[in-house]
């Protein structure tokens, strides 16, 4: 079965949700609070180890159950099902989805874990140093050469998990901003650098044009035989990577069911595995299967993805917000958000529904943010007391790495705060005049997350891309394909003639 086709407006539920706004468009998220007890608990639940609070939402236990119920109308279950089967629900290109099978140690394909040997085997030997280059030096630098999906993902992870870090000293060069090479290379040594070129297609121009420079900046100071100890590939299209003179050990395999912006699990990761070890790397893996898992199998009231995305449509659509904030309580979570609005971005941004009409009513969030509490001292002021309404999520860590109490202590208590002030404000308090009034009233999210290791970054991910995979499927649109990236580039190739 491919996905369900259903115009979610027409549901009973949407209906019924319509109605009901009305009634909790002028409620108080505080005074909900005081009119039922016990309704942070309610609205609490723990798995493993991330706890989700989703009790500072403008929502009643009815509007969950409605949500819930348009979940239902819209055969949610039977779109999890069919991805998790391998279904092609990528229904315009023909594909199947299956980027959770890059991840599922219980049931793996031949191929995939023959591709994570050969990262185990390659990864240990660069960072062991059996792997020498031209010269017979070990290898100390890493550029990892790709855009989009083959960037964002794998310099996202490395960067969170700087802590699990080895030696090795992780580049990432996407744009194809000529200076940003030049400034990436001046800091190398072309004996002791291993560069890796990562593209699904082998036709991306950003990622062959720096590649190609990249190659040649090489060559000049080394040899054309040199090349096969320095550059190795991870695509899909062996032929072009061949043409570019790869040799045939040196490429690593991708699949056409892994989507780009899905594909940090695979050798996509390649750097990533490098970077922190292949034992690191697998409990990564290990982590977004347990989400898998807890998303295939959790009933909607205690599914962490459907309930982040229920609630994210729930404004979507009825308070007709735009945006929602990600505000992560962790320096090593600074790329998140890049990589979210990809994620996000990339599968939601559509307006034709998968029965090939227009929509009338809004899909894709625009995602954006940025770490606390540097985001305090300089948006959060427009969510406290601007004029729009913006939901956040708040992401924070029980355990700091390093374990230095002082710190942590106030950067727990700053995103405990913050979610406080933005539901509260000011509401039912003296205020001294205008000026000095918060409205509150602006939901949020609290996961909070025991300690961040590579299992736990693992869920977290998966967490946020089932979460918009849910809202893909109520919104009836297609989440896996991206058409519209292709004419801005089409018009690019014109202009250069
Ligand atoms: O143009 C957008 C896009 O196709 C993304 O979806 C993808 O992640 C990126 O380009 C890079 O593509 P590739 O890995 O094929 O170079």
């Amino acid at each position: 079965m491919l996905l369900p086709k259903i115009n979610p407006t027409t549901t009973k539920a949407w209906q019924q949700l319509d109605a009901h706004f009305e009634t909790i468009n002028d409620a108080h998220i505080q005074e909900l609070f005081t009119s039922k007890k016990g309704r942070r608990k309610a609205m609490s639940f723990i798995w493993e180890d991330i706890s989700l609070d989703y009790s500072k939402n403008r929502i009643t236990s009815e509007t969950l159950e409605l949500l819930l119920q348009l979940a239902n109308e819209c055969k949610l279950q039977e779109a999890i099902d069919a991805q998790f089967n391998g279904e092609q629900i990528n229904e315009t290109e023909g594909r199947a989805v299956l980027h959770a099978a890059l991840r599922d140690f219980n049931s793996m394909k031949p191929e995939v874990k023959a591709a994570l040997n050969q990262m185990r085997d390659f990864s240990e030997k660069v960072i062991t140093g059996a792997w020498k280059g031209h010269t017979g030096k070990e290898i100390k630098a890493i550029v990892n050469i790709g855009i989009g999906g083959s960037d964002l993902g794998p310099a996202m992870v490395t960067e969170a998990l700087t802590f699990y870090k080895n030696h090795l000293d992780v580049h990432y060069v996407s744009n194809v901003d000529g200076d940003h090479v030049m400034e990436t290379l001046k800091k190398l040594d072309p004996e002791t650098t291993l560069f890796i070129i990562v593209s699904k297609t082998f036709t991306t121009q950003e990622t062959l044009t720096n590649a190609t420079t990249i190659r040649k900046w090489f060559i000049e100071q080394a040899s054309e035989e040199a090349v096969s100890k320095h550059f190795v590939a991870v695509s899909t299209n062996l032929e072009a990577v061949r043409g570019y003179g790869i040799s045939e050990e040196n490429i690593f395999p991708m699949w056409d069911w892994v989507g780009g912006r899905f594909s940090l699990w695979s050798a996509v990761g390649l750097s990533t595995c490098c970077a922190i070890g292949y034992t690191h790397f697998e409990q990564l893996l290990k982590g977004a299967h347990a989400m898998d898992g807890h998303f295939k199998e959790t009933s909607f009231d205690k599914n962490m993805p459907v309930i982040l995305a229920m609630l994210s449509i729930w404004y979507n659509n009825f308070f007709q917000t735009e945006t929602e904030a990600v505000l992560p309580y962790s320096q090593y979570l600074d790329k998140l958000v890049d990589y979210l609005q990809q994620a996000v971005m990339e599968s939601n941004g559509k307006s034709i529904d998968r029965n090939g009409e227009p929509v009338d009513y809004q899909t894709g969030t625009i995602v954006w943010g940025s770490t606390g509490t540097n985001a305090q001292h300089a948006f959060m002021q427009l969510l406290h007391q601007g004029t729009k309404l913006i939901p956040s999520d708040f992401i924070c860590y029980t355990e700091s790495l390093y374990g230095n109490k002082d710190h942590q202590e106030k950067l727990l208590a700053n995103c405990y705060a913050q979610a406080d002030a933005l539901a509260q404000g000011t509401y039912g308090k003296p205020v001294e005049n205008n000026f000095k009034r918060f409205e509150g009233n602006s939901p949020s999210n609290m996961l909070k997350i025991e300690k961040l290791t590579p299992n736990s970054l693992g869920k977290l991910i998966a967490l946020y891309e089932h979460k918009l995979f849910v809202q893909g499927v109520i919104w009836n649109i297609f989440s896996y394909d991206q058409p519209g990236v292709e004419l801005g580039k089409k018009m690019a190739k014109a202009r250069l003639g």
